[in-house]
């Protein structure tokens, strides 16, 4: 199969890296361009980047000229982790000059033509995309959004729960790691030995975003579900992995047992397609009592699957679990590419 030929913008960053390192042997995407700020542009990747991870960075990327973040370039499916700012006026620009474009960035997050999407969670979002096209005036390029690393990790959690019991109230309190906030983010001096207890606008996307990821498609709109969300965001001295202490309300009685059941046994539409970065199990759920941890737990089926553990009782709300994902891998870049599968999978791209 001839491969699609993608670009990645913001390609220097955190989450840029996290793209070219998962897509370094994707079967179905060929990375052809990278682009980011002015300050990279006419620079050899590897000369313009920070690079931060612990695999090399891909030869063939390694050579590549660092272009600007504007079309044309020379693909025809984006992966975007500009920051929001940037994505306002670049992302639309590359969705009108007819790419494909896959965005990490908040800023069309919630825009009612815009699918918010967890190919787990929501695919028939993706009907949005038809009407979107039309009413922008964009003939084969559209916008897709993936939700915030945070959001991300609570909502898959949250899914198998709705459907098999219904949630009527949440509230979450996160540990979220450092590289959540790019590079160089936070100061160190800021987060060694200390909680940061501000993240800037994390509180309201983790209230918002998941009432349209689980929100109904009618027609051409989704209506937003009926679930007040209570979220207390905070920075930990952690790399990687966010975790997330949840207490829920749920619609009926259930007892442990069934709930590690319903989170165990949960699948969605990309593991019945067989989509390349699915993970066979979309939620890992140890049993034991000091797991999930971030160091532990993050990179379980190589980061695209969340953990859930410490079921127990909450003498408040009906239950408590905790939660562990991979900001850069599932909450980010990892979510990006899912999307992007998916959409080739059902004939979008
Ligand atoms: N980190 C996470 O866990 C995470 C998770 C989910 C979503 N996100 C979102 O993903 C995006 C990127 O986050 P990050 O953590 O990768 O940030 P980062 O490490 O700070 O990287 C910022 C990137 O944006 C590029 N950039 C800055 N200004 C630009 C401009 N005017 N035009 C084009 N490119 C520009 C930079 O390029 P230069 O190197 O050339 O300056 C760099 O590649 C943000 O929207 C963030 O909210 C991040």
């Amino acid at each position: 199969m001839k491969k699609i030929p993608v670009g990645i913008l913001a390609a220097t960053g955190i989450v840029g890296q996290r793209f070219i390192q998962l897509l370094a042997d994707h079967p179905w995407f060929e990375i052809t361009a990278v682009a980011a700020s002015e300050r990279s542009a006419g620079k050899r990747y590897a000369d313009a980047v920070h690079w931060l991870l612990p695999t090399p960075i891909p030869e063939r990327v390694a050579d590549m000229t660092v272009v600007e973040s504007r079309p044309p370039l020379d693909c025809a499916l984006v992966f975007s982790a500009l920051p929001s700012d940037v994505a306002r006026e670049v992302e639309p620009a590359f969705a009108a000059a007819g790419y494909v474009v896959s965005s990490n960035a908040s800023a069309y997050r919630q825009e009612p033509d815009v699918p918010l999407l967890i190919p787990e969670v929501n695919p028939d979002h993706l009907g949005l995309l038809p009407s979107q096209q039309k009413s922008r005036g964009w003939d084969h390029g559209c916008l897709v959004t993936n939700p915030n690393c945070s959001t991300i990790t609570l909502v898959m959690a949250l899914k198998p729960l709705v459907d098999a019991f219904g949630v009527e109230q949440v509230i979450v309190t996160t540990m979220q790691a450092t590289s959540g906030a790019g590079y160089p983010g936070v100061p160190s001096l800021d987060v060694i030995d200390n909680v940061l207890p501000h993240t800037d606008g994390e509180e309201p996307k983790m209230e918002w975003e998941p009432l349209k990821l689980l929100g109904s498609l009618n027609g051409v709109e989704i209506t937003l579900a009926d679930l007040p969300i209570s979220a207390h965001c905070h920075r930990v001295a952690v790399w990687d992995g966010h975790t997330e202490a949840v207490s829920v309300k749920l619609g009926r009685r259930a007892t442990a047992d069934e709930l590690r059941q319903v989170l165990h046994d949960f699948r969605g539409l990309p593991q019945e397609l067989g989509l390349p970065s699915a993970p066979e199990r979309p939620l890992s759920v140890p049993a034991a009592e000091n797991r999930p941890q971030p160091r532990l737990d993050r990179d379980a089926a190589g980061g695209m699957a969340t953990a859930v553990g410490r079921i127990r009782p909450c003498p408040i709300l009906d239950w408590k679990l905790l939660v562990v994902g991979h900001n850069t891998v599932r909450g980010a870049a990892g979510a990006a590419i899912l999307n992007a599968e998916l959409m080739k999978a059902q004939g979008y791209l």
